[in-house]
């Protein structure tokens, strides 16, 4: 499944990430990649273990706790910290496969879902396109500011090189409740469709209830915990 979540964060929060973003120091890419990823990335980052990265990656984490979608969709176990990155003109991210597992201090998650969160306006530059393979081929993907779009990170992708402006965008990976997309997709599409139901529909019609209660059984059944 591929997603868009609209307006992830406010007009305001954006304003001041790239504030920020615009005195913050910018590292090479390379630093977070894996050996295939590396040979074909080529843009900047904010350094992991910087305070920017820490407080801006925070603003990222709130918006996530309260974003009823991205929690249906996703059912988050872990999030690893937001990373922020730029593609300047002649900077792109040739097609590859983000690495499956990420190192959090001690821990290690397993990347299910991979998101971008865009930070600014596509008007702003030509070219930094995402493209998402899947079966159906590959999608293009480039938000308005404070969007995001959440794919299974089993796929191949790519951002295509920038050849104005410049493309800032957050991003960072979910190790969900539910490994499993095709699962996930269908617990999604249960919780949007009872939710949009609950608004005509009684919530204690007895429809409803055995609804309500397959969706938390399905939970149960396929959460790998
Ligand atoms: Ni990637």
């Amino acid at each position: 499944m591929i997603l868009r979540i609209p307006q992830m964060l406010t007009a305001d929060d954006i304003a001041h990430m790239r504030e920020r973003l615009a005195k913050a120091s910018w590292v090479d890419g390379r630093v977070t990649a894996g050996h295939q990823g590396a040979k074909v990335k080529a843009n900047l980052q904010i350094a992991e273990d910087s305070q920017d990265a820490r407080e801006l990656g925070a603003i990222v984490s709130h918006a996530l706790e309260r974003n009823a979608l991205f929690l249906s969709a996703a059912l988050p176990r872990h999030v690893y910290p937001p990373l922020f990155n730029k593609y300047e003109p002649g900077m792109t991210f040739g097609t590859h496969i983000d690495g499956a597992i990420r190192q959090i201090g001690q821990q290690r998650i397993r990347t299910d879902i991979s998101a971008t969160l865009f930070l600014n306006p596509p008007e702003d530059y030509d070219g930094g396109e995402l493209l998402i393979e899947d079966t159906y081929g590959a999608h293009s993907v480039k938000l308005p500011a404070g969007d995001m779009v959440l794919y299974p990170a089993t796929s191949l992708h790519r951002v295509t090189p920038v050849t104005r402006g410049a493309r800032i965008a957050s991003f960072f990976w979910v190790q969900s409740l539910v490994k499993d997309d095709s699962e996930r997709s269908l617990l999604f599409d249960l919780d949007r469709a009872i939710v949009e139901l609950g608004q005509t529909v009684p919530g204690d019609s007895a429809a409803m209830l055995r609804l309500t209660a397959s969706y938390h059984n399905l939970v149960r059944k396929w959460t790998g915990m």
